[in-house]
């Protein structure tokens, strides 16, 4: 809120009259003059407005991709040691270094790829705060970057308050007979031009589900060399998925090591969302830079839980097994409550969303579903215009979460046949 003794100094330089003169409301009003141009380009999380809107309206919530059941009893014991132990102060910046060592260590297991944890790792607060460092360290102003859409929502904000233009390449939808959301090799070919800086790649793929593959991943890297841009690689759902699906980090493609940064953290794979640790692993000249950015906005993520941090990255194989198994039960359980109820499902690969088309229903658009949905039905969902830049293109679209217990999917199940008899 706006006080008086904010607005003096201001006041006072721009010789404008004494506020007390003006009935408050006048104040008020003049307040967006005080906001920054770039907040006008994006809104709030529809995201963490459905799950508002779930506890509002007592819906079982399917919108916000957090797990409802409990984390891994190892890392939560891991977590209390380290507060009992008393890491409890300042972690170094960029991150404590048993932390920087499990992740160098699961970067070479897991895909191949030699990191140094000493010049190549930055723990941040989340891989959401691993992101928009990224894009601050690496972007100027009349740059541009590349994003798949659908898209994650935050990269569109990310992108602006780096001073950045997002641009925006479609991921299309499979045929009702099944197969992959694609792109189209000639609009992504497009897409990259003079002031091109870098190009987002989220998989697995939220929402879409999509695992890139490695011939989509190797027309990315050829366009990446050929207009010498960034790839920075949202690597989140690295451990979901379906299938067969095999994850591959850009990062390890020929000719991209220099040229990725590549983002992940334990929320998903451990499902901590709640403690707000990420990590970004890039070359050393453009760590150094991330660090800076990281240092100035955060200072650090939390130390005790970057210790558990270590831990979860020590589980061993099994755990990640079990995760997607547990996972692909969970994907096989809600897909045929939701298309029972009329709903178009696009299966899922990997991540643990299922993007779906609602035309059978003849809402006008996904929010007014959502809202319907939410209020009538009981069940939060995501609109699907979230994901799209212009709202239109996601007005047949809901996404659904089902990293729930199966009990939530039970009961989002028996809630979902009221919605058949109701239409
Ligand atoms: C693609 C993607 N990236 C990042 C995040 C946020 O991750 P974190 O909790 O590490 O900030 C999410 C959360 O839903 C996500 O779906």
């Amino acid at each position: 809120m706006v006080s008086l003794t904010d607005v003096s100094p201001l006041r006072a330089r721009r010789n404008i009259p004494c506020a007390s003169l003006f009935p408050m409301t006048q104040v008020f009003a003049r307040s967006k003059h005080f906001l920054s141009d770039k907040v006008e380009h994006f809104t709030e999380s529809v995201i963490r407005e459905m799950t508002r809107q779930a506890m509002q309206y007592n819906a079982v919530n399917l919108a916000q991709g957090f797990p409802d059941f409990s984390a891994p009893a190892e890392i939560k014991r891991a977590a209390q040691e380290a507060i009992e132990s008393d890491v409890n102060q300042y972690a170094i910046t960029w991150g404590a270094k048993s932390l920087r060592t499990a992740i160098a260590k699961q970067m070479q297991d897991r895909q191949g790829i030699e990191v140094d944890p000493e010049k190549e790792v930055v723990v941040c607060c989340g891989s959401t705060e691993a992101m928009i460092a990224t894009l601050l360290a690496v972007c100027n102003a009349g740059d541009e970057v590349v994003v798949f859409e659908p898209f994650y929502e935050n990269y569109g904000p990310d992108a602006i308050l780096s001073g950045a233009k997002p641009r925006y390449v479609s991921l299309r939808p499979p045929q009702p007979s099944g197969g992959e959301w694609t792109f189209d090799e000639q609009e992504l070919r497009h897409a990259f031009q003079r002031h091109t800086k870098a190009i987002i790649v989220n998989t697995p793929n939220n929402p879409t589900g999509k695992v890139f593959n490695r011939k989509e991943l190797e027309l990315i890297r050829d366009l990446c060399v050929e207009y010498n841009v960034l790839a920075i690689t949202d690597e989140i759902y690295e451990h979901i998925l379906y299938d067969g699906s095999e994850h591959i980090s850009l990062a390890r493609l020929d000719g991209m090591r220099d040229r990725t940064i590549t983002i992940n953290g334990l929320s998903k794979s451990y499902s901590v969302t709640g403690w707000r640790v990420g990590w970004a692993v890039a070359p050393p000249a453009i760590t150094n830079a991330i660090r800076k950015v990281h240092d100035f906005l955060t200072v650090g993520a939390p130390a005790p839980l970057q210790e558990a941090g270590a831990a979860a990255l020590n589980l061993p194989a099994n755990y990640y097994r079990e995760l997607a198994e547990r996972y692909r039960t969970r994907r096989d359980h809600l897909i045929p409550a939701l298309e029972k109820a009329g709903f178009r499902c696009y299966r899922p690969r990997g991540a643990y969303y299922v993007m779906t088309d609602i035309s059978a229903f003849a809402f006008a658009s996904d929010v007014e579903f959502a809202a319907y949905l939410v209020k009538e039905i009981g069940i939060a969902c995501v609109p699907g215009s979230s994901f799209y830049k212009h709202p239109k293109d996601g007005a047949q679209q809901v996404r659904f979460a089902f990293c729930k217990k199966p009990e939530t999917l039970d009961e989002a199940a028996r809630r979902l046949q009221k919605l058949k008899t109701h239409l």
